[in-house]
């Protein structure tokens, strides 16, 4: 049984010295570049330097650009999440990266994703059709796919290199069971995705990426059919579950969903991490090779990034799932 559901507790104070020592490991993906506006104010995830953005190109796109031409996606590098741990991991990670495997921690992220939507069970998603927004490289989309079998799984990300390399890399023409599929698109702009047409939605550590959450919601609304349900996991440099971004996140979500059911799983993050420390720097130190190191020691999170691990040893850093279902009556939410 997956230990997910017992360690959800937000750190407390009196865990603060463990966390100040493991903090500077905790912003693994939080981009160190300025947000478009937004509803709420993001300014906390802007302190850092984003001079080495030359181009005309959308911080959070551009980053990611770059950092594919520097490290090109391989088995070992096709997921971009925290990562979550688990005793045991979930059962498809052994089926499909393996347990020791490098990524097995992220791929467990996805997998804790589905369990939290759905239970612990490899047929959960036959028949279905799924659409993951943010879907990055790839990897989390070929680890379910394989796994749970769902007659569609389209991977949507903004970034038109990840999409390609995910299509040459990760799909194969011949497959008419389990497809996989990618597509390039803006999670709030899903405008090649028709109304009421998949019954998942799948959305991991991309959303914080988005300046109008409400438009993104939107859409999962929209192309989601009555009765489908939406998995989203992601954090905020916020405290939960009273923290302005969380009560922001909730507010909307609850506009249009019903059942929404909340997970955190901070701890669990917390804990990947902490068991990750070496393999982290590792990747701190290739990026520097192409990014500035300030950039870089907050996007793995790195000694150095201590404004965001500021947040995080202080309790001000949440990792959330939330599942919850689109109703059987149609009806247009009032965003
Ligand atoms: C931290 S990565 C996570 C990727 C993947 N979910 C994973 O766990 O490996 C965030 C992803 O969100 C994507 N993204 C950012 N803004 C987006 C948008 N407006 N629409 C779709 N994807 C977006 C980025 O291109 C990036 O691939």
């Amino acid at each position: 049984m997956i230990d997910v559901y017992q360690a959800v507790a937000r750190p407390k104070r009196s865990e603060m010295k463990y966390l100040t020592i493991n903090a500077t490991l905790t912003f693994l993906a939080v981009l160190p570049i300025s947000l478009a506006s937004s509803d709420l104010d993001s300014s906390s995830l802007l302190s850092m330097d984003v001079s080495f953005n030359k181009s005309r190109m959308h911080p959070y796109d551009y980053w990611y650009t770059k950092q594919l031409e520097n490290e090109p996606a391989t088995d070992n590098d096709d997921m971009m999440n925290y990562g979550l741990h688990s005793d045991p991991l979930h059962p498809c990670v052994a089926m499909t990266k393996g347990d020791n495997h490098p990524l097995a921690h992220m791929a467990n992220m996805y997998s804790a994703l589905i369990q939290h939507g759905f239970g612990v069970g490899i047929d959960l998603l036959r028949g279905k059709r799924v659409l993951e927004v943010g879907s990055g490289r790839g990897g989390g989309a070929a680890v379910l796919s394989k796994c749970h079998c769902p007659d569609l799984y389209l991977g949507v990300d903004f970034n038109k290199n990840q999409i390609e390399g995910s299509q040459r890399r990760l799909t194969s023409p011949e497959s008419d069971s389990c497809k996989l599929a990618f597509q390039q698109g803006d999670a709030m702009d899903l405008h090649n995705v028709q109304d009421s047409d998949f019954d998942i939605v799948v959305n991991m550590e991309s959303s914080h990426c988005y300046p109008k959450f409400e438009a993104f919601v939107k859409e999962v609304y929209r192309v989601l059919k009555p009765g489908g349900i939406f998995l989203l996991g992601d954090f905020r440099e916020d405290s939960w579950p009273e923290g302005d971004e969380f009560k922001f996140m909730t507010e909307i979500l609850k506009r249009s969903f019903r059942h929404l059911h909340a997970l955190d799983v901070t701890k669990n993050v917390s804990h990947s991490i902490q068991q990750r420390t070496d393999a982290l720097q590792i990747r701190y130190e290739k990026c520097c090779q192409f990014a500035q190191k300030d950039d870089c020691a907050a996007y793995w999170g790195t000694e150095g990034s201590f404004s965001f691990a500021k947040g995080y040893a202080e309790g001000n850093f949440s990792f959330i799932m939330w599942s919850m279902t689109k109703e059987q009556r149609l009806q247009t939410p009032d965003l």
